[in-house]
């Protein structure tokens, strides 16, 4: 059936991989992603460093991950986290480095569709995955597809409003979800939540505490990680509530982040969600933690781009 590249562009690193159908990883690598001064370059190292393998005559084809990924042009539209200005024409710039069919999509897309074949959905044809990192991505099938919509750009969830007058969104706009719920989000919770246990709390002890910490302190019985851990279950599972309207999915998949948790994340925003939710759509739906994250799963997920859009 033939090997897939895997490319995820992120804003600190590159992430790349070859895949097989199967989901077993047989070589990855990492690049930092602003030591490519122009885009070009970052195909030229990638394709150097496949070189020194075999692995570039078995290829199928390219899949490219990046936040503002658009799967219909092949270009990242307009990235305030990446360092390149204006629209990247990515898809077709590793097209004519490789001379191999390329597909790009959202970052949070690709994962969804990594969790489809190689992951927490496998079996399900309606889900959504959310992705807690930098930003909040949102990656929606329905009936087994990705929802693509008009232009390329279906599923922003993270920028959808959900406090009024709330926190300075990178977009330029207030109160989006990712600005409470995102890893960065989380380490804004930690700067402005105001706690009785604030002072004993192990996350004052350290530097610059992320939403790991967070996670990680939560389940060893920190109260103020407990108290963030709540606070951002609570305002993610309400907009899980919501967003039920949109497609009726049969689960939602939750990774990186305070998903970091585990379970007790999951069941924690399972529960708000469930508070708030139209009957019609009470207790049928799951919330579970992406079963890649501990996998390379940004490989994973834009590889199975490639099985998925490519017949094999
Ligand atoms: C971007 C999305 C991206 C997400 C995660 C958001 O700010 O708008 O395109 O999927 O961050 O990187
Ligand atoms: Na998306
Ligand atoms: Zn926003």
């Amino acid at each position: 059936p033939g090997l897939a590249l895997g490319i995820d562009i992120g804003g600190t690193n590159t992430a790349f991989g070859i895949v097989d159908h199967k989901g077993t990883i047989l070589f990855e690598g990492v690049t930092s992603t602003k030591s490519h001064e122009r885009p070009e370059s970052l195909a030229d190292f990638i394709f150097d460093t496949l070189g020194e393998h075999s692995f570039r005559e078995q290829l199928i084809g390219i899949g490219i991950g990046a936040p503002n990924g658009n799967h219909f042009t092949g270009n990242i539209e307009f990235a305030p986290n990446l360092h390149w200005k204006g629209i990247v024409p990515m898809a077709k710039i590793f097209m004519e480095k490789f001379n191999k069919k390329t597909i790009m999509t959202n970052d949070a897309n690709a994962a969804a569709v990594g969790e489809m074949l190689f992951g927490a959905a496998i079996g399900l044809k309606n889900f959504v995955t959310i992705t807690l990192g930098t930003g909040l991505g949102s990656g929606v099938v329905i009936d087994g597809k990705i929802v693509y919509g008009e232009d390329g750009l279906a599923g922003e969830y993270g920028h959808i409003r959900v406090v009024d007058n709330g926190r300075l969104c990178g977009c330029g706009r207030q109160g989006c979800l990712e600005t409470y719920a995102s890893a960065t989000g989380v380490v804004r919770s930690i700067r402005e939540l105001e706690s009785d246990y604030k002072k004993d709390s192990v996350l004052l002890t350290l530097e610059n505490p992320t939403s790991k910490d967070v996670a990680e302190a939560s389940v060893a019985g920190d109260e103020f990680s407990r108290e963030i851990l709540d606070y951002t279950a609570k305002i993610l599972g309400n907009a899980l509530a919501d967003f039920l309207c949109f497609s009726n999915p049969k689960a939602y998949i939750l990774f990186g982040g305070c998903a970091q948790a585990g379970k007790t994340f999951s069941d924690k925003v399972k529960s708000y969600m469930e508070l708030a939710a139209l009957k019609i759509y009470q207790n049928k739906v799951e919330v579970k933690i992406s079963e890649l994250q501990d996998r390379n799963a940004a490989v994973l997920g834009t590889a199975a781009i490639v099985f998925n859009g490519i017949t094999k």
